[in-house]
Formats: C-alpha cells, sequence, structure tokens
C-alpha cells in the first residue's frame, strides 16, 4: 500500500507545472481543438445557417426559432470577425464554442440548432468547405505564377542558355523554353487543383453521427445552399473521410517539389560563379559580415517549406491509416497539418512569383555560358549524318574526335581551323560553322515542343490562351 501511495504522488508530481491540477488538466489539452480550429469559425457558421434554414423548412424547427438562431450566429459571426469574441478551451473546438455563446445570445432555441446533425458531420463540412476556398486560392496563385513565367518566356523566346543534364552543359537552349518547362509543370499542378475540387464538391452534413438520420431532413437543399454539387451518398463514409486534405496535401507536396526545384535554380543561378540572374533585394539578403554577398535567402526558404509540406503529407496518411470506420478522435489531428502546409505553400508561391518577376537575367552570361562546355557537338554529329551521309554512331565518335581536339587546343568548336577539321573527317565543308554556334543550334531544334524560338512562342501562345 506504501507503494500504492508513492506511486500516485510521483506521477501527481510528474504532471507538475501546467498540468498541477492533474488529469482534468491534461485531458483538458490533449482534448480540446479550439486553438487551432478556430480558423474555421466562418464555415461553422455558414453550415450552421443553411442546417438550421433547411430544418425550419422542413418543419422540424419552428420558423421562429430559425430566425433566432440565423441571427444569433450573424451576431457572433460579426463578434469573432471583430475579435469581440472569447473562445474556452473548456468547450473544446469551434462547435461548441459557437453553440454556447448562441445559448447565451437567444436562450432555449439555440438548443434546436443540433437537431439533426452530430459534430462528426458538422466538422466534415467545416473542413471540406475550407479545403475548397484554399483550393480556389491556390488555384489563382499558380494562376499567376504561370503569368509571370509566361511574361519572362516571351522576353526571353530568344536568350540562349545552356541547357543540362546531370547538371552538365548539355545543348544549348533559350531561357524562354526553361521558362516554359515550369509553366507545364505549374499548369499541371492546378489541374489536379481544379480536379480535387471536383472530388471534394459533396456535401457532408446531415450524415449525421454515422448512419444518418430519422428526421426528414432534406440533404439536397443544404448541399445547395453551401454551394456543393451534391450531397455525399454513404454516412459512414462521410464521416470516416479525410481523402479531400489529404488529396490538398498531397498536391501542394507536388507543386512544393516543383516550387523546390525551380528555387534550387534560382540558388544556384545567382552565384556569382554562375551569374545567370540577380535576384532583386526585396528578395534577398546581404550578410552581416561578408559585405559582397547577396544570399537567395527567399529561394532557400522556399526550399526548406517543401519539406515541411511532405512532412504534413507524411503524418496525416499515417493518422488516417490505422482507423476503423467511421470517425475517431484521431481525426481531429487532420487540421494543423493542412493549416500548416496551406500557410507554406501559399507563402512560397507568392515568393516565387515575386522572384521570377522581379530577377535581372544577365543574358550575355547564359549566352557565354551556353557557348562552352561544346553544347553544341551533337549538332556537329548531326550535320555528318545529314550532309555527309554517316550513320550517326560513326558521326558521334568523328565529333569525340573534333571535341577532344578542341579541348587540348583550349578553343570551341566553332573555333577550330576547316583543315583540323578535315584531317578528322575528309567530308567536312565550311558549311558546318552553320550549326556551330548556339543560336544556329537552338533555331534548329524545330521539333514540336523543342527549343527553337518559334516553337516556344507557339507553346506561350497556348498557354496564354489558357491562362
Ligand atoms: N473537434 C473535433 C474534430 O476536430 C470535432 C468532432 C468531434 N466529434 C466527436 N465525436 N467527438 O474532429
Amino acid at each position: 500500500m506504501a507503494d500504492d501511495t508513492t506511486d500516485t504522488k510521483s506521477s501527481n508530481q510528474m504532471w507538475g507545472g501546467r498540468f498541477a491540477s492533474g488529469p482534468d488538466a491534461i485531458m483538458e489539452e490533449i482534448n480540446a481543438s479550439i486553438g487551432f480550429d478556430k480558423k474555421l469559425f466562418a464555415q461553422d457558421i455558414r453550415g450552421s445557417i443553411a442546417h438550421a434554414t433547411m430544418l425550419a423548412h422542413q418543419g422540424i424547427i419552428s420558423t421562429d426559432d430559425k430566425d433566432k438562431i440565423v441571427h444569433g450566429l450573424n451576431t457572433i459571426l460579426s463578434e469573432i470577425e471583430g475579435g469581440n469574441f472569447e473562445f474556452s478551451r473548456q468547450l473544446e473546438d469551434i462547435h461548441m464554442n459557437v453553440e454556447a455563446r448562441l445559448a447565451t445570445l437567444i436562450g432555449p432555441a439555440a438548443g434546436r440548432l443540433h437537431t439533426a446533425r452530430s459534430r462528426n458531420d458538422q466538422v466534415a463540412l467545416d473542413f471540406r468547405l475550407w479545403v475548397k476556398e484554399e483550393l480556389q486560392k491556390t488555384e489563382q496563385m499558380l494562376t499567376g505564377l504561370i503569368a509571370a513565367f509566361l511574361d519572362r518566356a516571351e522576353e526571353h523566346a530568344e536568350s540562349v542558355m545552356p541547357g543540362f543534364t546531370h547538371l552538365q552543359t548539355a545543348q544549348p537552349v533559350t531561357f524562354g523554353h526553361h521558362c516554359m518547362a515550369y509553366v507545364e509543370m505549374f499548369g499541371r499542378d492546378r489541374s489536379r487543383v481544379r480536379h480535387a475540387i471536383e472530388h471534394l464538391d459533396e456535401s457532408p452534413i446531415g450524415a449525421a453521427a454515422l448512419a444518418g438520420t430519422g428526421y426528414p431532413i432534406d440533404r439536397h437543399m443544404t448541399a445547395k445552399a453551401l454551394g456543393f454539387r451534391e450531397p455525399t451518398r454513404n454516412s459512414i463514409d462521410t464521416v470516416s473521410d479525410r481523402d479531400f486534405a489529404i488529396e490538398f496535401l498531397s498536391i501542394a507536396a507536388i507543386a512544393g517539389m516543383h516550387l523546390s526545384r525551380l528555387a534550387e535554380e534560382i540558388v544556384i543561378w545567382s552565384t556569382p560563379q554562375f551569374g545567370f540572374v540577380r535576384l532583386s533585394d526585396a528578395f534577398s539578403t546581404g550578410s552581416s559580415i561578408m559585405p559582397q554577398k547577396k544570399n537567395p535567402d527567399a529561394a532557400e526558404l522556399v526550399r526548406a517549406k517543401t519539406g515541411r509540406i511532405n512532412g504534413s503529407l507524411v503524418a496525416l496518411l499515417t493518422i488516417m491509416k490505422g482507423l476503423p470506420l467511421a470517425y475517431s478522435k484521431d481525426m481531429q489531428e487532420d487540421k494543423e497539418q493542412v493549416f500548416d502546409a496551406a500557410e507554406s505553400l501559399e507563402l512560397a508561391i507568392a515568393a516565387m512569383t515575386g522572384m521570377v518577376r522581379d530577377m535581372t537575367v544577365n543574358t550575355a552570361r547564359m549566352k557565354a555560358a551556353a557557348g562552352s562546355g561544346y553544347s553544341t557537338a551533337t549538332d556537329l554529329a548531326d550535320w555528318l549524318v545529314r550532309e555527309a551521309g554517316l550513320p550517326f554512331r560513326d558521326a558521334h565518335h568523328v565529333t569525340g574526335r573534333a571535341v577532344a581536339l578542341a579541348e587540348s587546343n583550349g578553343c570551341d568548336l566553332a573555333e577550330l581551323p576547316l583543315s583540323d577539321l578535315q584531317a578528322i573527317h575528309a567530308a567536312i565543308t565550311d558549311k558546318v560553322y552553320d550549326v556551330l554556334t548556339v543560336e544556329a543550334s537552338v533555331a534548329s531544334r524545330k521539333s514540336f515542343g523543342g527549343t527553337a524560338p518559334s516553337e516556344v512562342r507557339k507553346q506561350i501562345a497556348f498557354w496564354r490562351a489558357r491562362n
């Protein structure tokens, strides 16, 4: 028995600090979601107004009670918006905070609002509405980022730069073409967002706790009032489904990966060694100790935010993977992941859009780099195939010898004298110099989707018509 006493005492001491009052305080702390789900206040109130209106329309509550409820809810909305609302942790979450305040404002009629619903369908509704709005915002922001790239692509449809594979100079491309690669990526992200909006466009309210309800509710009416295409079809799935949140996080993770690759390129391009772009002061910082430095902090932070978004996706997948149907309290942990990822994604898109619009492109540096590293070697091989009838493999071998010679002479391919080239292969004529410049190389790649300025302009027109 003495042991028991010691046990209780030591665990009480362990609670200590903020848990001084014991199990009640611990339960309140672990159970309450108001600290973060208060973000859902507007959706909660909208949902309740639609629900109460439907209840009255169906004769389940009186019009008089409905009017009181709607008036009270609108009052609460202005109180919260005006910062005049006191959230209480004892009341656990946003749903109970609003309902308790409604009771204070309008009395017993407040008790009728929760007829034919449960917090399970209520939270599913509020969160879906929130995620839907966030997806719509993301769609707009991606459109802005695509527009920034289209402008830069148009401006630089002819500016040559080295194209890389393995981050080694491969073949010359245009900066416009490179920008359009990002337009494709963010275009795919945006279409994923649009699909996700279609997927989630079903109203959960009326699924009640999990089994539906015996009251003669009209779920089509609430769906319509809340801007959903239709009601969900299975009440069990409705309260246990968080696919819409996971889809948002997957889309955010993929878009974040694209943003991070762009961030990485900007970090590389803005080094003095590359010098392809110069970031505006707005998106870079100086060093407190090294006066020559201009650091690409915004790009680096975009790169880092992506790690955080990935974490949220993995967290929610993990939260959900072991849950039996239908609702479990585990699901309360969905919101912080989504809120945090949404904030990171919005910031990352905004910062990137600003950087892309503001950065100065050093076309001279890009052009010089494009011409180095024997970037037109493939053009020489292609010329040998086309003009001298060599099989490509032989042409590749001949070109390899030309590159080796240029390397040992310390010059570019275009700087090799004709006699030297002819010593490597007799069929070479002075016409070959037409393809050895980077401009000629780029202009020749007219295949659909290729880097020729004429092709890049066609792709810009394609996207302009869709943006
Ligand atoms: N705060 C809860 C959540 O976010 C609301 C739903 C509570 N439902 C329940 N049966 N306890 O998930």
